[in-house]
């Protein structure tokens, strides 16, 4: 049984074959079948505590484009609310078979506890834990740098990010998405700059594999990246948050500052985005921002992960499914 819980769980050569697969797997949302029969018979369970668009939409969309059944189950309107616990939810849902749970939590560690459990037999993969992790987040990020930043083999995508600079801005000390992007980029061989006012940085920053800075004005030239990071009010103290103006006007990126980036160098955002905080609408809007090619990358990501858990290990195969059955 395997699962995908941190970024820390994949070796250089795991993640290149997850990448290396969305990218076959891409070339199937171009064609008039869009489906894939490779999980017939197979059910995918989202198992979502927390709110999400895009990777609950995008899990969902990757396992029927893999011909799986889909079971959408979110806290909200669940008996969740009535207090039901966590190894309860788990125990009904592997009463129904399911084959992978995709669970989304609030708590820090709640995928690696559904993991570790008997609950459960299937593969679990972490949607995003607390401020933990959120490992197909950056395995999408990295799909999107492969895409813009590098060349594979005959002039193809899929090159490596082995020296390629990301800056990674913002609400650091909050952010499961900065967290496993730091370890992925790191195993794929990036150099990763954070940049953070003091209170929004962890304690133990300075031990991270990273360089750290409070200005951001001063690695703009030197990042083939940058990568805006939304401000998690829901998950801090007032007293940690600058007012909206000066966070905007130190750490937030306008035309200006993106002008001053090398002009290769993209803006990338995981969403969903504050726009007028850490981003301008300007920046959002331009065609170097790829906050929506990582949702599009997301899909074939999130459809890799699931066949290699579940489906097989080697090279995707691309057969379009029989759609009349
Ligand atoms: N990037 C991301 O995880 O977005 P959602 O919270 O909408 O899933």
């Amino acid at each position: 049984k395997r699962h995908l819980i941190s970024a820390t769980d994949l070796t250089r050569d795991d993640a290149v074959l997850i990448l290396d697969t969305a990218e076959e797997l891409a070339r199937v949302a171009d064609r008039p079948i869009k489906k894939l029969p490779t999980l017939r018979g197979r059910t995918v369970v989202n198992l979502f505590f927390e709110d999400s668009t895009r990777t609950r939409i995008s899990f969902e969309a990757a396992a029927k484009r893999l011909s799986a059944d889909v079971i959408n189950f979110s806290a909200k309107g669940s008996s969740v609310s009535k207090g039901e616990s966590l190894k309860d939810t788990a125990l009904t849902l592997e009463a129904m078979g399911a084959d992978a749970v995709v669970i989304r939590h609030h708590d820090s560690g709640a995928p690696h506890r559904l993991a570790t459990s008997d609950w459960i037999g299937g593969c679990v993969v972490n949607a995003g834990d607390g401020t933990h992790e959120h490992p197909t987040q950056a395995l999408l990020d990295a799909f999107t740098l492969r895409r813009r930043l590098t060349e594979g083999p005959n002039g193809g995508v899929g090159g490596d990010l082995e020296g390629r600079r990301v800056t990674i801005v913002g609400d650091i000390l909050h952010s499961r998405v900065a967290r496993s992007n730091l370890h992925l980029l790191t195993t794929l061989g990036a150099e990763v700059t954070v940049v953070a006012p003091p209170t929004l940085l962890p304690i133990g920053v300075a031990h991270w594999p990273c360089a750290v800075s409070y200005d951001l004005d001063s690695v703009l030239s030197k990042s083939d990246a940058v990568m805006m990071l939304r401000v998690q009010r829901e998950r801090m103290n007032a007293a940690y948050f600058p007012t909206e103006r000066e966070y905007a006007r130190r750490y937030g990126l306008d035309g200006d500052r993106m002008a001053r980036m090398p002009e290769h160098a993209v803006v990338m955002h995981p969403g969903p985005m504050n726009r007028g905080m850490e981003i301008t609408a300007e920046v959002a809007d331009s065609p170097r921002c790829t906050a929506v090619e990582q949702v599009s990358g997301g899909v074939s990501v999130r459809m890799a992960v699931l066949y290699l858990l579940l489906g097989g290990a080697g090279p995707a195969d691309t057969t379009p499914a029989d759609t009349t059955r």
